[in-house]
């Protein structure tokens, strides 16, 4: 008896204990977004480029999926290549992390949103520790941060090699989190995809803050930026909830087709600035991990989107759309 009444005494400090490790979207948007928010712009990701063109799939995930995106032929999309980061006037060349954001529209009802990161994997596992991590960024202590969390040791592995190349288009892009392929017979097959880029440049002539976003339009002047859309198929000993562990490389990779960028746009002309590249907006033929990442940036994506909504209504753009 006594043992029960133990368990019972112990249970609101255990909810509370869950509670107080709860971040809100509104938590991660006030954070990321520091102290002086730039206006009408994404709270992460601020400053990018919207890009169009169209994935040219050549069938091989149909057996694996129901996606009408997998079926061969091509796919239109429109993208957004980004540097991380809340200011949208940042140097291009000194983000740590570049972006590739895709979006999907096969039918009204089928949409497919997409988010990528050079990273193959986060730093952490869970919402709350990345909340951590970012306040770490903030304040200057990262290294104390990634001393006392192991499972950052992939991203580390990554990071210490990693070589930032001069182009948005010799960049790899990462899913980071998994997610299903599905079929209408019950069969999943957990999965992360990475863009795999067809052109080497190790180093670009173009300077300036916006570096990366020239090299890319002079780029698309002479033919369509193209990627090879790679899938990697986990096994069971892989989990698929855990954006942090990389997965071994012998596990089977099956290339879907490849991406095609044509053209671009300025991000406040152009038609990627009112999506929301929220990672959990699926078509049939996809579903989400339990990786609780996802929710949270689902959640995240939708609060960002909903303040910089709000201000473009109030007028934020008014000055330069007149310009
Ligand atoms: C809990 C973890 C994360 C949080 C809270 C978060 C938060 C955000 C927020 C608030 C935005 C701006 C959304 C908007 O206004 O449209 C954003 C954009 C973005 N995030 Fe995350 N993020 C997280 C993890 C990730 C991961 C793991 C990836 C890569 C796989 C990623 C890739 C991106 C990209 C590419 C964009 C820009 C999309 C675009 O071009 O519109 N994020 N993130």
């Amino acid at each position: 008896m006594k043992k029960y009444l133990g368990a019972l005494l112990a249970l609101p400090m255990l909810v509370f204990a869950q509670q107080s490790e709860r971040v809100t979207a509104q938590q991660f948007v006030d954070l990321q977004q520091g102290q002086n928010a730039h206006e009408g712009f994404r709270r992460a990701h601020a400053k990018g480029i919207c890009v169009t063109g169209e994935f040219r799939s050549n069938g091989s995930l149909t057996d694996y999926s129901n996606a009408a995106v997998f079926n061969k032929g091509a796919h239109p999309f429109v993208g957004r290549f980004s540097i991380a980061g809340n200011n949208p006037s940042a140097p291009d060349l000194k983000a740590p992390v570049r972006s590739l954001a895709l979006s999907f529209a096969t039918s009204a009802a089928q949409q497919w949103r997409i988010a990528m990161n050079t990273p193959p994997v986060m730093a952490v596992s869970d919402p709350h520790t990345f909340y951590q991590q970012i306040k770490a960024i903030q304040s200057g202590t990262i290294a104390e941060f990634f001393a006392e969390h192991p499972e950052s040791a992939d991203f580390i592995a990554w990071k210490d090699n990693y070589q930032p190349s001069g182009s948005f288009a010799a960049e790899q892009y990462h899913s980071i989190n998994a997610f299903y392929l599905t079929k209408d017979n019950g069969d999943k097959q957990p999965v992360r995809w990475a863009m795999r880029p067809t052109v080497n440049v190790a180093n670009t002539s173009f300077d300036g803050d916006d570096a990366l976003q020239n090299e890319l339009t002079e780029r698309l002047t002479s033919g369509p930026v193209i990627f090879d859309w790679v899938f990697t198929l986990a096994t069971s000993e892989d989990d698929e909830n855990d954006p942090a562990v990389g997965w071994p490389e012998s596990r089977e990779q099956i290339v879907a087709g490849q991406i095609a960028i044509n053209d671009w746009q300025k991000q406040l002309n152009g038609d990627c600035h009112e999506i929301n590249y929220d990672p959990l907006v699926l078509p049939d033929g996809i579903e989400a991990t339990r990786d609780p990442i996802l929710r949270a940036r689902s959640a995240a994506y939708a609060e960002s989107y909903r303040r910089r909504a709000v201000e473009v209504f109030n007028g934020a753009f008014e000055e330069q759309q007149n310009d």
